[in-house]
């Protein structure tokens, strides 16, 4: 098989990474497209006590499995097939299970340090940047994190100040240099959808 397609998507939280590549997904449902997410590589902390996790920075790059990630990123790469490891984020563990990933002829790696890691930059055909203002960032995570994950408005705006922003500024906002396309997502944009679709459709049919 040849070296599959590849697109890193990132930009900060709440920028609407997932969104994108649900829609991009939706929008080439003929394609066999891999999906990766970074949420699986977080370390095992299974060794550090329930107070000792609630402390960990998230939005640190060293909070990443990186070996294993780029172990993974090389093997999609050259079309292998690999497990890749399924993490709890209740209790800050990796999980037993494994889940087998298929090679595919296209994959994207969704995450906010998908563009962070020089070891696997260069494996990526397209690099995106989803370009948002931090306060519609912020909205949209506080949002999220109050309707879906249960979290009170006090404990997302202490994360924010205390980690999601200063890290962003240090770690995600320079991976714009290394991205070939910066992308405005504040708003729905079907053009957008359809632009990074139809670049699919032509890569995967020389894939
Ligand atoms: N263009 C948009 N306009 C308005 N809301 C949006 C848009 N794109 C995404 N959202 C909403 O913003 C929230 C965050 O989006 P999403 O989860 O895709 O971001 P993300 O970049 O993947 O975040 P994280 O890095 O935290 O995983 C979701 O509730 C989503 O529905
Ligand atoms: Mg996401």
């Amino acid at each position: 098989m040849k070296k599959p397609f590849m697109i890193a998507v990132t930009g900060g939280s709440g920028s609407g990474k997932s969104t994108v590549v649900d829609l991009v997904r939706a929008s080439c449902p003929s394609i066999p497209i891999l999906v990766l997410t970074l949420d699986h590589y977080y370390k095992d902390w299974s060794h550090l006590s329930p107070e000792q996790r609630s402390k960990i920075n998230f939005d640190h790059p060293d909070s990443l499995d990186s070996h294993t990630l780029c172990a993974h990123i090389q093997q999609v790469a050259r079309g292998e097939r690999f497990y890749r490891p399924s993490y709890d984020f209740t209790s800050h563990t990796r999980s037993e299970e494994k889940v087998l990933v298929e090679a595919a002829p296209v994959v994207i790696l969704d995450g906010i340090f998908s563009l962070y890691f020089e070891e696997i930059r260069s494996f990526f055909d397209l690099k995106i940047y989803l370009d948002v203002p931090s306060d519609v960032r912020f909205i949209r995570r506080l949002r999220r994190d109050m309707e879906t994950r249960g979290r009170t408005m006090e404990s997302v705006v202490d994360q924010y100040l205390s980690t999601v922003r200063p890290m962003h500024t240090r770690f995600i906002e320079p991976c714009k240099s290394f991205a070939d396309l910066l992308i405005s997502w504040e708003h729905h944009n079907s053009t957008t959808i359809e632009m990074l679709a139809s670049i699919i459709q032509e890569k995967s049919q020389m894939a």
